[in-house]
């Protein structure tokens, strides 16, 4: 007889994803417009992808620095100068295997069994998870959606907090509600966690994806390298390379050392061939970016100018990231709605409660995606919802 090996009960019943409960629904069903996952529909620019072939051809496929090749290091400094007017140094950086590889180190790092964080919801659900593998709580504080756009109550959120919290998570743009912390709470969010010694963990991977300026604003523009801030970002969403599995954090300088012991017993550096090519996606790929950013603005418009159109959907507007929560009138559970509407519609939205307190009764759509791509979609969803 073979006896089953005994796994932690925290990694046994770890929640599944309600996100990818109906995107693999869309797996059996042939030909859908697929707006549920955070991704867009174009494949990586070639002058990055080149670089990446160069640089194996090259040989460098050796294991390499930790947190991430000296020649990355800094051309994120230069980067952060450029749109934040900053000068960060190398050991505040760390490249990471993308943004969820940073989530997770930050958490390995802070949260023992019986700690908590508290997290700004609704939200990628990831890092809900992250918390619980350690053993803690994710403490989720809801934001109201409003005809204007959704709002986080500061005091909800303190009072959430106790002596076991060690960290705030906020993802500033977020997902899935494109809202981006205001100035004067961003301001008191971090004296509160000056004065508290808690670490604000900051997700800034859809800065970029901003369609009223050129960049989101930042934590990294309000502290200094001795505040307990974390900033987490990635190269997935902003050079579409969500494949590539690159992103990187900035921390304060005090966690360096601890950082890197860590990172070697999870990934033990990155890919040095990736990194290389990375390098060219930050200094060469401004234009790149903008030409992507004003077509997922051109997504965006059309999308809210047809969903204007029909009469039981309601938007909650927003001015980054590259999602919209939207509600329709008597829809029912929003997770039996969105495999409904893949098996019987062909579009796949994800259902609001995937991410958590504050999500309920809202659909997630993703429209990172060509026009045509996208009129297809909304003329599926406004004869489903017609029949349904
Ligand atoms: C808010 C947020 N943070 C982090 C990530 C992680 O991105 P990646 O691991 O691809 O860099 C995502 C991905 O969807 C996200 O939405």
């Amino acid at each position: 007889m073979t006896a089953a090996c005994k796994i932690r009960p925290a990694i046994e019943h770890l929640e599944d994803s309600q996100i990818v409960d109906v995107w693999k629904m869309g797996f059996s069903t042939p030909d859908v417009v697929g707006l549920w996952v955070g991704e867009g529909d174009l494949p990586t620019t070639k002058f990055i992808c080149d670089a990446a072939a160069e640089a194996l051809a090259a040989g460098k496929t050796f294991y390499t620095y930790k947190r991430g090749i000296p020649e990355l290091q800094r051309a994120l400094i230069d980067y952060h100068r450029k749109l934040y007017g900053i000068e960060l140094t190398e050991d505040r950086i760390a490249v990471t295997s993308g943004g969820m590889n940073a989530m997770m180190l930050i958490v390995q790092m802070l949260i023992s069994a019986g700690d908590n964080m508290v997290c700004v919801s609704p939200v990628w659900p990831n890092i809900y998870r992250a918390v619980e593998i350690m053993g803690g709580e994710a403490r989720q504080v809801p934001m109201q959606g409003r005809e204007d756009g959704w709002h986080l109550d500061l005091d909800r959120l303190f009072d959430a907090c106790d002596a076991r919290t060690r960290a705030i998570y906020v993802a500033t743009p977020g997902n899935p509600t494109g809202w981006m912390m205001p100035e004067d709470q961003r301001h008191a969010v971090l004296d509160f966690c000056r004065s508290r010694g808690i670490a604000l963990i900051s997700d800034e991977v859809y800065n970029r994806l901003v369609y009223n300026r050129l960049v989101a604003p930042s934590f990294l523009e309000i502290a200094t390298p001795e505040d307990p801030v974390f900033v987490v970002n990635s190269f997935s969403k902003t050079w579409a390379m969500t494949g590539w599995r690159v992103g990187w954090m900035v921390m304060p300088r005090r966690v360096t050392p601890a950082l890197d012991r860590l990172i070697e017993f999870n990934t033990s550096g990155g890919q040095p061939f990736l990194q290389a090519a990375c390098v060219k996606a930050v200094e060469e790929g401004e234009e790149w970016v903008k030409w992507m950013v004003a077509r997922c603005k051109s997504g965006r418009d059309l999308v809210l100018e047809r969903l204007a159109g029909m009469n039981r959907v309601s938007v909650i507007p927003a001015d980054a990231s590259f999602y919209l929560m939207l509600q329709v009138a008597d829809m029912g559970s929003a997770l039996e709605f969105c495999k409904r509407l893949v098996v019987e519609g062909r579009v796949g939205l994800a259902p609001g409660t995937a991410f958590g307190a504050g999500g309920e009764g809202y659909l997630r759509l993703c429209y990172a995606q060509s026009n045509e791509r996208l009129a297809v979609a909304m003329d599926r969803f406004e004869t489903f919802l017609r029949k349904n």
